[in-house]
């Protein structure tokens, strides 16, 4: 064993060994806990003080960090070298938002000025009097623009908006009884341009456009790809493709061109608080020790409950809203990241990888799941989600209550009450954080999802995955692609009857 794993071994056996004080021992045992886990950064408080990270245990991942070379790894990121390992790319969103090597940073700054082009264009109805936008795009083509335009176009009197992604045609037939097609912009967006969902989706928009009478819908067409080649080959128009970096993930891509409807909805100013947001938490993760790094901080969480507690779970509730959303966003960016098999190095993993992420809204859920999580028998580690500030011109009530309850399930998982009635008995010892924004803006939505970004990346190098492929994704695709293709007779006997029974067998 290498010096770098033996300490990574030695480190993780003092974790795994170390005591297990209840989180009111903790409390007890350390007076000034709140001060060193409890941390502001960017407009956001964020609270690990109620999990049960001791102050030994932080020292146990700060060592662990040190030994499977987190520092060394988020340089080579930010200095653009090929860190995804197993596809020999960078990994460059950051540069999106001028975090990065200056030749990434220069590349990103130009392609944002060509989108900002497009749009001043499209403001000056330069295609018509455009007023709705469908966005098709799936998977990190549609979850992120899909939660700016929820989180922070509410209010906005600019453009609609639908992000359609499913293939089921029931999706866009939704999107095209809200939008009269000879106001409507269409935005294809796709890093690749081969995702079948999507190409199927945009053909059907574009006939449905043409059946609308539509003199032109290819004049109508938005590409936002990394294959502008592809793009064009296919019928858009040069310039019209927003290209952006093949080095730009697909659930790490909202930064880039794939930002378009967001940037089109919220207005050019808004995206490019959202971007200044998400830099500051950049620095922020670049330049602060480790023990008062938020997303570090966070890693050594999730770190612990799944490696060392074996939970399988972890929850997010937003209590806001305008971030109901987040849950599905980040079940992509956790799970397609660091939902792995195999070390970066091709090592069968020896650990568990990451957790299962879901969620919800509260305080909907607190009237829905929240029994499991008071008194089941799973241990699911929980964060809350919440702005101080209200989303709502209602009476302060509304939002009053939206954070007592928010507090109140904090204190109620942590706390619990003891009963002599088996079934009135409440465990307590239940782990949770709160990341708190001041207000959720452009700026302070970006930070919190680049603070997620960073977290993930921090997991994947302490567990020794490589967060940016997702090799998994494709076999079903194949077999997806050959149904109906090649006839049934390779598939198991219960596949071949259910593509029988429904018809599509060829
Ligand atoms: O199948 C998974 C995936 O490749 C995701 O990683 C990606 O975000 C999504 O499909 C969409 O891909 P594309 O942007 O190339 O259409």
């Amino acid at each position: 064993m290498g010096g770098a794993a033996a300490n990574g071994a030695a480190n993780w056996a003092a974790i795994d060994g170390a005591g297990r004080p209840t989180l009111a021992e903790i409390f007890t045992a350390e007076p000034d806990r709140l001060s060193r886990l409890a941390l502001d950064e960017a407009g956001i408080r964020f609270d690990w003080s109620k999990t049960h990270l001791t102050a030994g245990l932080i020292d146990g991942f700060a060592a662990l960090a040190d030994a499977a070379g987190l520092a060394g790894a988020r340089d080579a990121m930010f200095a653009g070298k090929p860190v995804n390992v197993t596809e020999g790319r960078a990994a460059e969103h950051c540069a999106e938002r001028g975090e990065g090597s200056p030749e990434s940073v220069m590349r990103a700054r130009a392609l944002h000025a060509r989108m900002r082009a497009l749009i001043d264009a499209i403001e000056a109805d330069a295609f018509g009097p455009i007023r709705h936008v469908l966005h098709i795009g799936i998977g990190g083509s549609a979850l992120g623009p899909d939660l700016l335009v929820d989180a922070l176009g509410r209010d906005s009197n600019r453009y609609d908006v639908a992000i359609v992604s499913n293939v089921d045609g029931a999706a866009l037939e939704e999107a095209f009884a809200r939008f009269d097609p000879s106001a409507t912009l269409l935005a294809i967006a796709s890093k690749t341009f081969t995702t079948t969902e999507t190409m199927l989706n945009a053909e059907s928009a574009i006939e449905w456009m043409a059946e609308a009478g539509v003199e032109d819908p290819f004049g109508r067409i938005v590409a936002l790809t990394a294959a502008p080649d592809q793009a064009v080959a296919w019928g858009v128009d040069e310039t019209r493709v927003l290209p952006f970096s093949e080095s730009v993930g697909g659930r790490y891509s909202l930064w880039s061109s794939i930002g378009f409807p967001a940037a089109l909805a919220l207005g050019w100013n808004a995206f490019e608080e959202l971007l200044e947001g998400a830099a500051a938490m950049d620095r922020h993760f670049r330049l602060a020790p480790w023990r008062a790094n938020a997303p570090v901080l966070a890693a050594f969480a999730d770190l612990y409950y799944a490696q060392v507690r074996g939970c399988e779970t972890r929850a997010v509730f937003a209590y806001d809203e305008r971030l109901r959303l987040l849950p599905s966003y980040l079940q992509q960016l956790e799970m397609e990241s660091n939902g792995k098999r195999a070390t970066a190095d091709g090592r069968p993993l020896d650990r568990p990888s990451a957790p299962i992420t879901w969620g919800g809204v509260g305080t909907d859920a607190q009237h829905a799941v929240f029994q499991l999580l008071h008194q089941g028998t799973h241990l699911v580690p929980v964060e809350f989600v919440a702005a101080i500030e209200p989303g709502d011109a209602l009476a302060e009530d509304h939002h009053r209550q939206l954070l007592i309850n928010c507090f109140a399930q904090g204190a109620a998982l942590m706390a619990g009450r003891a009963s002599e009635d088996a079934a009135r008995d409440y465990p307590g010892d239940r782990p949770s954080s709160t990341i708190l924004l001041d207000r959720l803006d452009p700026s302070t939505l970006g930070a919190l999802i680049a603070f997620y970004e960073h977290r993930t990346f921090a997991n994947a190098v302490m567990i020794g995955i490589n967060p940016f492929d997702q090799f998994g994704v494709e076999l079903g695709k194949e077999i997806a692609r050959s149904i109906g293709s090649e006839g049934t007779a390779r598939f198991d006997a219960s596949t071949r009857a259910l593509i029988d029974r429904a018809g599509l067998g060829g």
